[in-house]
């Protein structure tokens, strides 16, 4: 079978792009990713639109190949998301797009729903840097308002001194520094029918801004989990969400406060491919296509494992018990995530044990 009805449109061709098309495939699903870069992550597993992802001719083309878009970045257009929208359901909504894209607007949202969050300044000028530095108190994080990812776009100020060295300018937010125990993230999914589900929350390690490890289930108390859930269910509902998404969350110990959201499957969730009754990808598409969510519920203890700037030898992964390699097929270059290995076990002790030959390796 063939032709619109059955096909998913992805904006962006990256990995996710990549294993949303790899879970779309068994239930009978066609994949076109609208992809700028040739021989995208994504064009080995879908087939690939090469145009910008404004382009008008390129938009419609994708419209007419698909029965419902989706997305994988945070950061696509929004004329580009209304000029499909015209003709074609695209799930998640416009607006958590707007939400997300701005740390300002998206945290303005989180407060409003009763989501607490690091307390907060817009910044436009030097005088307002040193107007948010006298409210909010040193240490904090100055951050632009768009386009931040993997840490990047962020300055610390832990002293009078630092101020000189930072940018003042407009589109900038003051952010108190969290002293967290440790980073959490929430991963949602809410289905065309306002069904919704949570995975378990995963316990996140990141190197220099970039997530290293996910940990899931994380070890949590009964509340906490339950807040993290109560967070994502205000988040969806408020959006009226369809799709998956993430919050990442700062645990004080006493309490979890929501970093940001990511409207999108997450890599903190990739651990669920294998640690998962239906990975997060699976229900993502679930979501889009109007079919019902499947279950959340985790398989055991899971290690996700990001492989930055080169991969391993696949040999010595699949040497390892419990290992499943993933490999984007990417271009090595400092930094980048090019693929992640998932550690599975059916108890902790194993999995440390699993761990501990694949961190010999990576
Ligand atoms: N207010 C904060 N207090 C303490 N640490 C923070 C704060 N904001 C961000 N960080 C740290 O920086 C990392 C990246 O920041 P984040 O806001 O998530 O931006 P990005 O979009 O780059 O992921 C976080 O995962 C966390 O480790
Ligand atoms: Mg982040």
């Amino acid at each position: 079978m063939s032709g619109p009805a059955t096909t998913l449109g992805i904006l962006g061709g990256g990995q996710l792009a990549r294993m949303l098309a790899l879970a779309a495939h068994p239930l009978g699903l066609r994949t076109v990713v609208l992809e700028p870069k040739a021989n995208c992550p994504a064009s080995a597993m879908a087939e690939q639109i090469t145009a910008d992802y404004e382009d008008p001719a390129a938009l419609d083309e994708l419209a007419a190949r698909c029965g419902v878009v989706t997305y994988e970045f945070e950061n696509v257009p929004v004329p580009a998301v209304e000029r499909l929208v015209a003709t074609r359901p695209v799930h998640p909504p416009a607006e958590a797009l707007r939400v997300s894209s701005d740390r300002r607007v998206e945290k303005e949202t989180l407060n409003l729903l009763g989501i607490p969050t690091a307390p907060f300044r817009a910044v436009d000028d030097r005088a307002g840097l040193e107007a948010a530095v006298a409210e909010l108190g040193l240490p904090a994080l100055l951050k632009t308002r768009r386009l931040g990812y993997d840490g990047k776009g962020q300055w610390m100020i832990r002293d009078g001194a630092d101020i000189d060295a930072v940018p003042a300018r407009g589109g900038l937010i003051l952010e108190g520094f969290v002293p967290f125990e440790r980073e959490l993230s929430v991963v949602a999914v809410r289905g065309a029918d306002g069904s919704f589900a949570t995975y378990p929350l995963a316990e996140n390690t990141h190197r220099q801004g970039v997530l290293l490890a996910s940990r899931a289930p994380a070890t949590i108390s009964a509340e906490h989990q339950a807040l993290a859930e109560d967070y994502a269910r205000k988040l969806a509902e408020h959006l009226q969400y369809v799709g998956v998404f993430a919050i990442e969350l700062f645990d004080t110990g006493e309490t979890l406060l929501a970093n940001e959201m990511a409207p999108r499957v997450h890599n903190s969730g990739h651990w669920t491919i294998e640690g998962a009754e239906t990975s997060q990808f699976e229900n993502h598409v679930r979501a889009v296509a109007g079919l019902p969510l499947g279950s959340t519920a985790a398989r055991g203890p899971t290690l996700m494992r990001n492989c930055l700037s080169t991969m391993p030898a696949p040999a010595e992964i699949a040497a390892i018990p419990g290992a499943h390699l993933h490999d984007y097929v990417k271009e090595a270059r400092p930094g980048r995530k090019v693929g992640h290995v998932t550690l599975t076990a059916p108890d902790e002790a194993t999995l440390e044990q699993r761990a501990a030959l694949l961190a010999r390796v990576l």
